[in-house]
């Protein structure tokens, strides 16, 4: 049995997919059972900011992640406490697990996300459980759809930063090998595509010229707005100027 913490997400669905066209069987494990409806898995609903106990499980993945969404989760709750409370159950059912983290995660990383996915792998290596971490860029299609909200996208910040963006299904198919091949146990794979500015990416969104959320505007934010919004104004900052390039070498 493959367990997909996050399998109702945009990732975590295609991995499920991935997995059950394989003739595995899949558990998602979902806050709301709703949003599992159509899976080919089987349902358990929990919340990974509590302690869980699954029942035989031979791979866990780990597909969560709370830095935007439904529900009030944080990179905190979620990604380092969720991620142990997972790796913790995992350890018990005597699974592997395969834990989604993010491209240069690091405990000085200027990102809450990237610290807290650093807190989260250092937790699953010290649990001495075999594993195998797939660090992602950022995903394309979750970009596009956002740019493609409005007639004219919608920019955080001046654009002209190149962050690696990668396919998602990309992501799926590296998941999906990490949870069959054993061999890829203790190995952090990574996953990333091409390097683009905002306004390069939103160029292949519309033709019109993007509107942009000035960079005092972001500062602003991240000192007044509530906690969730001033978290994503921090990070659109951190994005338009620190370095999330990514090649393969
Ligand atoms: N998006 C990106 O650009 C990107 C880049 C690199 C790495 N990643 C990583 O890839 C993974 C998937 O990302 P995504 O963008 O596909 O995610 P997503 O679509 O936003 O879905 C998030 C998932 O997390 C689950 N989740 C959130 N809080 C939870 C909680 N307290 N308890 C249980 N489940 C919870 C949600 O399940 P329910 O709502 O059904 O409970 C949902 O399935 C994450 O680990 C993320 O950090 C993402």
């Amino acid at each position: 049995m493959i367990l997909v913490a996050g399998g109702t997400g945009r990732l975590g669905r295609l991995v499920v997919h991935r997995l059950a066209d394989r003739g595995l069987p899949v558990t998602v494990l979902t806050r709301d059972p709703d949003r599992a409806a159509g899976l080919p898995a089987e349902v358990l609903v929990g919340d990974v900011r509590r302690p869980l106990a699954f029942g035989q499980v031979d791979v866990v993945v780990s597909a969560v992640h709370g830095f935007a969404g439904p529900g009030g989760g944080t990179p905190q709750t979620v990604d380092r406490d969720g991620n142990a409370n997972l790796v913790d159950a995992a350890k018990a059912a005597g699974a592997d697990v395969v834990m989604l983290s993010v491209q240069g995660a690091a405990a000085d990383h200027p990102m809450l996300l990237h610290r807290m996915k650093c807190a989260a792998e250092e937790h699953l290596r010290a649990s001495g459980i075999p594993w195998t971490v797939v660090r992602a860029t950022a995903f394309r299609e979750l970009w596009v759809e956002l740019l493609g909200r409005s007639r004219r996208p919608l920019v955080f910040g001046v654009g002209d930063n190149p962050i690696n963006f990668v396919p998602v299904d990309e992501v799926a198919a590296l998941v999906e090998r990490a949870v069959i091949d054993r061999s890829l146990r203790g190995q952090v794979l990574e996953a990333g595509g091409q390097n683009l500015t905002f306004n390069q990416l939103a160029a292949t969104v519309r033709p019109e010229a993007p509107r942009h959320v000035p960079p005092f505007a972001l500062k602003v934010l991240a000192r007044v707005a509530p906690p969730a919004l001033a978290r994503q104004a921090e990070a659109a900052l951190a994005m338009d100027t620190i370095d999330l390039t990514w090649s393969r070498d």
